[in-house]
């Protein structure tokens, strides 16, 4: 059997990056294989795209070049890591993926929700998560989560609140859309009782 491929979603500041690392804790400790990676990036290439996407920058970033480089970025990191790691047994972890581009490029920069889904399909060579986990919480809270981080706020995390609420409703339409493949966790509780909820859907699906 394919080894599971879960993806964790959300705004900024929702704390899935912390629940990744959770999880992988909790999977080397029952001796599961697997590997946690990242998009944009989990490839040398991926990376300096995601590079070049996060750079704050005079120049105009226009919707439609970042949505190809998001794409670029995936299509070299499923070919790369992702299908060589399921096909050999080892589930995937990876902090977002295609729901992301849904979300921001779609919902929040208003590109034509029918032409992402054809570009994620193409760029993800039609490889669709197992299991989507959903940390959603409030853009307000999810803010004042990121100045803990050490470090300026990068060209994305730079956006209004107000693109920011539409990710996360974007990310919410997602779920009403796809609720099997979609959970949707609450990310306000620390990180902690968060977890309990993330160990009880992965139990649940795959036995972990
Ligand atoms: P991260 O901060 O969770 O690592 O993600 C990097 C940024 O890229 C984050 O602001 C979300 C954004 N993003 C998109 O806009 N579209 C995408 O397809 C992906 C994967 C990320």
């Amino acid at each position: 059997m394919k080894a599971p491929f879960v993806t964790f979603e959300g705004i900024e500041g929702s704390g899935k990056t912390t629940q990744v690392g959770l999880l992988s804790e909790y999977l080397a400790g029952k001796a599961v294989p697997h590997i946690v990676t990242r998009e944009p990036g989990g490839t040398p290439l991926a990376d300096e795209i995601r590079g070049l996407l996060l750079a704050r920058r005079e120049e105009r970033v226009f919707p439609e070049t970042e949505l190809l480089l998001y794409e670029a970025a995936r299509a070299q990191h499923v070919r790369a890591v992702i299908l060589p790691s399921l096909s050999s047994g080892k589930a995937v972890l990876a902090d977002r993926f295609s729901d992301a581009t849904s979300a921001y490029q779609g919902f929040s920069r208003g590109i034509d929700a029918a032409r992402i889904e054809g570009l994620n399909a193409f760029a993800a060579g039609g490889l669709l998560p197992d299991l989507t986990l959903l940390f959603d919480i409030d853009p307000e809270d999810g803010f004042r989560r990121l100045p803990g981080r050490g470090r300026r706020a990068d060209r994305m995390e730079s956006e209004t609140i107000e693109f920011h609420r539409k990710v996360r409703e974007g990310y919410l339409r997602l779920q009403a859309a796809s609720p099997d493949r979609i959970v949707r966790i609450d990310g306000a509780p620390p990180a902690g009782e968060v977890f309990r909820r993330v160990q009880a859907v992965v139990a649940a699906r795959f036995g972990w």
